[in-house]
């Protein structure tokens, strides 16, 4: 590959997360977007106009045929993710920074596992807050080994909606359309099972979760949930559209307890605390601050070096792929209220633990 070449993207989906993307570009030097696409034809033209894009489209299959792209971004609904990386993978696309979440069940996710080995494909799920230093100042304490072993993950996602849309309008937020993906499994919750996997280290065996479905949508709206991992740690995961905005990433060691309060959208300044008892019942806390960053920057800039030979993915396809198992078993345990046993592929097994 040319040192300093200029990497062509497109992006299919132009509504509200497509413009951190757009920003993102223009904040990372050698990537651009030639071309847009949005089932609307109006937001297309807007963001094209926005974002320095040349061209906009309404068919993604035409902007597939026309364009010739070093990677796309698809910033659509989860519903829609399996079909559309076949799409991008049979036009030769080779890179693709896919939204959260990849995919709806383990078996979607498996596909979509098939065809990025079949055509030497490289995804990456959207997830921005690996990007964040936040993130990799807890990797760096727990590495670093003085808090000990990793016991328990607590992961939060929640914000509360009224749900006053009318169940009979489609045009509603896909949020609240089960057709899409939507509701709190693949919109929040999945940054808890995503957080809970990463620093457990370990793979998933059974999980228990309680919560909620929405009458008017039909969709789960709460979820409360237990997942227990080979290496014997627990991820505790609280994710509910009925209770009020809250994030936290709480990861329990045998020395200390690593805290940060904001965790997965996090815009400003944050600062990381590592709590240790000095003798019983004595809490000494150590503070770390750390700087404002724009994690969908720092994501774009990840994708861009991947592309270019030059970094490693920050989310790893496998750890994507095993988590989508992971939410599948949460609603199911949710709907038959009972206790459910995650069954792995082997050779997803063999990969997870190969990295
Ligand atoms: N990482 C994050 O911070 C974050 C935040 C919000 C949303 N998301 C993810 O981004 C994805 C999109 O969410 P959103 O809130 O932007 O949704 P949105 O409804 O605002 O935008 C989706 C856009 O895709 C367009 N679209 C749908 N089907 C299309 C097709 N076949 N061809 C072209 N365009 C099509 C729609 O017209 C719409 O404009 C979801 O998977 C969501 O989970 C991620």
């Amino acid at each position: 590959m040319q040192d300093n070449y200029q990497i062509v993207l497109g992006i299919v989906g132009c509504g509200d997360i497509s413009n951190v993307h757009g920003n993102a570009v223009l904040k990372t030097g050698g990537v651009r977007f030639a071309a847009c696409c949005d089932l609307n034809g109006e937001r297309a033209k807007k963001w094209a106009e926005t974002y320095a894009c040349e061209r906009c489209y309404t068919d993604y299959m035409e902007m597939l045929r026309n364009e010739k792209l070093h990677g796309i971004v698809l910033a659509t609904w989860p519903n829609q993710h399996v079909e559309q990386i076949r799409n991008c993978a049979e036009a030769g696309i080779k890179n693709i920074l896919c939204q959260k979440s990849l995919a709806l069940t383990g078996a979607e996710a498996m596909e979509i596992k098939k065809i990025v080995d079949e055509y030497g494909i490289y995804l990456m799920e959207g997830f921005m807050y690996r990007h964040h230093p936040a993130i990799s100042k807890l990797e760096r304490l727990i590495a670093a080994g003085d808090t000990g072993p990793v016991d328990n993950v607590r992961a939060v996602f929640s914000d509360y909606d009224a749900e006053t849309e009318s169940a009979e309008d489609l045009s509603r937020n896909w949020r609240q359309r089960k057709e899409c993906g939507g509701g709190i499994p693949y919109d929040f919750a999945c940054y808890a099972v995503n957080a809970c996997g990463h620093f457990s280290g370990g793979l998933p065996v059974r999980v228990y979760a309680s919560g909620g479905v929405s009458e008017k949508y039909d969709i789960v709206n709460r979820l409360y949930g237990h997942i227990e991992y080979d290496n014997g740690c627990v991820g505790i995961i609280e994710s509910s559209k009925k209770s009020s905005f809250s994030q936290e990433l709480q990861i329990s060691c045998a020395h200390s307890i690593l805290n940060l309060p904001l965790s997965w959208t996090v815009y400003e300044e944050v600062t990381v605390t590592e709590t240790r008892r000095s003798e019983w019942a004595k809490l000494h806390h150590n503070t770390y601050g750390i700087e404002k960053n724009d994690a969908y920057t720092s994501e774009m800039q990840n994708f861009a070096g991947v592309i270019r030979g030059e970094e490693s993915p920050q989310m790893p396809l496998h750890e994507t792929i095993v988590n989508i198992f992971v939410i599948e078993a949460l609603v199911k345990s949710i709907y038959e209220k009972k206790i459910i046993d995650i069954e792995l592929p082997a050779e997803l097994k063999k990969a997870f633990k190969a990295k």
